[in-house]
């Protein structure tokens, strides 16, 4: 039996390693994970309340697939209508369903490298073809995105902030681009990090969804704490909207994950504490870097891409022995860098201290 061949060379996707499988294979008690962008606060009381009493109640029932009540509740947060508004198991899901809806082979859509590698994993299973266009600086470059668009361009994708760069396109750098993107382009606008950014030059998608062509990708995954959990929402045009659902399974998220959800977004002082804390874990690792000598680009989400001019993997193995784990450049097209999470004040310093000896090993 043979699987589609636009799957043949892809990788089985590598995600930062479980704290239970590093404990376990090195024997260490206490381990720290600042490798997957996770909220080091957890989530709000709210959401856990609210997930527990649905799961106690309602685990037998299959959740209501269109998740009306999310949907309402986003509607009336961000002043939307429903059917702008699209919920999907984590923004993963929405990228995936996204290119099952508008990808087929021999389309071409557009993306940052290094960038978050599930436009291009996806879209690769559709038979896209994909136009990577270097960063500069650690940013998109907009303009030689916009320049490589043709009649088959589907889809370009813009993560704003960057994963692995944790830098922004700014406002007026979104706006001189979509003056330049065609009807027939989809612009996919990848907020994941959105509430944890506080600058003013910062754009927010939902300003441009009125154009037929934007849709704005967020998620609960982060600020919001809920990554197990997997829920995440699409808002943009309803024709768009519709065409995403039609391709959505069933039941693809849960009625936990939504009621943790509707619970969380009422929870705001709960993201602005997470956005302050992570703020002074920004100030602080920036500084600290310095002082090391190290470069770094910055930071706008909850996370930070530091350059150790070495090799990548090495430090990332020698952090691991020492119970940290962090995120490899080598695996994200930055060889002599390591992504690191923002984790809780006292886990920022052990990562400080752990990484001085580290490099002070060679
Ligand atoms: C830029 C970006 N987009 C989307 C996602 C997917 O998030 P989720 O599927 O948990 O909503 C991530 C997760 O790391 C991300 O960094």
């Amino acid at each position: 039996m043979q699987p589609k061949s636009t799957i043949m060379d892809l990788p089985v996707y590598q995600p930062g390693k479980p704290i239970e499988e590093v404990k376990r294979e090195l024997g260490l008690e206490e381990v720290i994970k600042l490798a997957s962008n996770e909220n080091p606060y957890g989530c709000s009381d709210l959401a856990k309340q609210a997930a527990m009493e649905e799961l106690e109640a309602n685990s037998f029932l299959y959740p209501d697939g269109a998740s009306h009540e999310l949907v309402q509740a986003l509607a009336e947060f961000y002043q939307v209508r429903p059917e702008q508004i699209l919920i999907g198991a984590g923004s993963d899901e929405i990228i995936a369903l996204m290119t099952r809806a508008y990808l087929v082979p021999g389309d071409e859509t557009i993306m940052a490298t290094p960038s978050f590698p599930q436009y291009k994993h996806n879209a690769q299973i559709e038979g896209a073809v994909c136009i990577e266009v270097p960063l500069v600086n650690g940013t998109h470059d907009l303009e030689a995105m916009a320049a490589r668009i043709t009649e088959k361009t589907k889809i370009i994708w813009v993560c704003n902030p960057n994963n692995p760069s944790s830098t922004i396109v700014t406002r007026q750098q979104l706006e001189d681009f979509l003056a330049k993107v065609p009807d027939h382009v989809l612009v996919a606008l990848d907020e994941a990090y959105f509430e944890y950014v506080e600058d003013e030059a910062y754009p927010d998608g939902l300003d441009y969804i009125d154009r037929p062509n934007v849709i704005v990708l967020r998620t609960f995954s982060k600020a919001y704490g809920l990554a197990a959990l997997r829920i995440g929402y699409a808002v943009g045009d309803p024709q768009v909207i519709r065409a995403i659902n039609q391709v959505r399974g069933p039941f693809n998220t849960t009625r936990a994950s939504q009621a943790a959800a509707r619970a969380a977004l009422q929870d705001q002082d709960f993201i602005a504490s997470c956005r302050e804390r992570n703020r002074a874990g920004i100030e602080y690792l920036s500084r600290e870097f310095e002082h090391l000598g190290l470069s770094y680009y910055p930071a706008y989400g909850n996370f930070i891409l530091v350059d150790c001019r070495r090799d990548a993997k090495q430090l990332f193995e020698s952090l691991l022995r020492k119970g940290i784990i962090v995120r490899g450049g080598h695996a994200l097209g930055f060889p002599t860098s390591l992504r690191v999470t923002v984790g809780s004040m006292e886990d920022n310093e052990k990562f400080i201290r752990a990484l001085e000896e580290v490099l002070a090993e060679r």
